[in-house]
């Protein structure tokens, strides 16, 4: 068959500065699926991309022909309206394992199609899995079902939604263009866009744990992916949130389910709680519920029901003790003073090393590894007092994790101070 364009003079197009047609974003995506497009060709048009923009209708183009490669859910058989949401990620991020039930304990339906972790940064999956039993590959009909009766889901995103990301990612992350905003907006709305929900809820991530650094980029992305949702029928909203610290006092998978646990029975940590309300009352708003209350739901514990029925439906055992690592070390404050930095990729990685996370896809997880915070940044510690507990099966591990830690906790002289704002900004069209 021959092919409507050249890949070469799409290439040289976007070099060059000048936008891509709608005909040559549909054919170049579409060839590179099938394998005409050569993987070092779509590298030299990411690169392209990355240096030199796209515009709103090209990165809406590209991001329908992402859609297009796959498959698209339907919810609309549901008889509730749905909410889902996205993080870009980070450290300490289990944010959605409370939110999902919570949101869905309003009569609201949550799907979540997640993820595993891969670097520094921990995947909702692994977390899940830690619990004995729990199963994260559904079939569709298994999802509806279970959004039907339980109303929250969180399984596998199944390969058939937007193949074409998934060829592209995996590029992007070998040849230096995972930072190219119009790309992270397409490939994260493309897959939103495809599983078929009503509203999205975006919480983008700013700080040292994030993958975008600075707040004037985490704005830009944030604004991109609003308004492809908005053009694509989704009513959609982004928060913008602090990640130079992890969330609450916990990395790691089991730790992580531990302390959501607290979250959903009324306790947990401050941080934890603000940013699930702050999110379930964007997404109860978005799917017609602005008079629920979810920080009185999550207070009062009637969010658990939900969170066990979730969790059962997946075959998970509520009851079980979750695992706890064979080896654990503290780090201790090495003078008195108050907790300046407590770095987010610093511990991210050390949770990491420690064996929460996986260098290569295939590598397994350890449920039970991980960093647990004694302190948060802002609070008076003592010399020799504990801030951090490392968690591990394999303790020739520690001797990584300490070093990642190096330079990422500050203790100074100085008065305590109470923490900086967690929600930076609202983007919304
Ligand atoms: N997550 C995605 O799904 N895609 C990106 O490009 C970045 C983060």
């Amino acid at each position: 068959m021959s092919e409507p364009f050249d890949a070469v003079d799409v290439i040289v197009a976007k070099r060059d500065g000048h936008r891509l047609t709608g005909p040559q974003i549909d054919w170049v995506l579409d060839a590179y699926t099938r394998g005409v497009v050569a993987d070092e060709q779509m590298s030299a048009l990411a690169m392209a991309i990355l240096l030199n923009g796209m515009d709103r209708d090209e990165i809406a183009r590209w991001t329908a022909a992402m859609i297009a490669s796959g498959e698209r859910l339907d919810f609309s058989g549901l008889s509730r309206r749905t909410a889902d949401k996205h993080s870009t990620g980070g450290v300490g991020d289990k944010i959605t394992l409370p939110l999902a039930p919570l949101v869905a304990s309003f009569g609201v339906a949550v799907p979540q199609l997640s993820g595993r972790g891969l670097g520094h940064t921990g995947g909702t999956l692994d977390k899940l899995e830690s619990i004995p039993g729990w199963r994260a590959a559904l079939s569709n009909a298994e999802m509806m079902a279970q959004l039907e009766s339980v109303g929250a889901v969180i399984c596998q995103a199944g390969s058939g939604l937007a193949p074409a990301d998934r060829k592209l990612y995996a590029l992007r992350d070998v040849t230096g263009t995972v930072e190219a905003i119009p790309l992270i907006a397409s490939s994260i709305m493309s897959k939103k866009i495809a599983e078929g929900t009503g509203s999205l809820v975006l919480d983008v991530k700013v700080g040292s744990g994030a993958f975008m650094k600075d707040l004037d980029r985490a704005r830009e992305l944030a604004r991109t992916m609003v308004e492809l949702g908005t053009d694509a029928g989704v009513h959609t909203v982004a928060l913008l949130t602090d990640m130079s610290v992890p969330l609450g006092l916990t990395a790691g998978n089991a730790l992580e389910v531990r302390e959501s646990v607290e979250v959903l029975a009324g306790g947990g940590p401050a941080d934890v709680v603000e940013l699930t309300v702050a999110l379930a009352r964007e997404m109860l708003d978005a799917a017609g519920r602005p008079d629920a209350d979810p920080a009185k739901a999550l207070a009062d514990g009637s969010a658990m029901d939900t969170w066990r029925a979730m969790i059962a439906a997946q075959g998970g055992d509520v009851d079980a003790v979750l695992p706890v690592a064979r080896e654990h070390e503290v780090v201790v404050a090495e003078r008195d003073g108050v907790v300046r930095t407590l770095d987010a990729y610093a511990v991210g990685v050390a949770a990491w090393r420690l064996g929460a996370g996986r260098a290569r896809k295939e590598d397994p997880v350890q449920a039970g590894a991980g960093v647990e915070l004694h302190v948060r940044p802002g609070d008076p510690v003592r010399a020799g007092q504990p801030i951090l507990t490392l968690h591990t099966d394999t303790p020739e591990r520690f001797e990584r994790a300490r070093a990642a830690l190096t330079g990422g906790i500050v203790v100074e002289t100085g008065t305590a101070a109470a923490p900086g704002p967690l929600v930076l900004d609202r983007i919304a069209v």
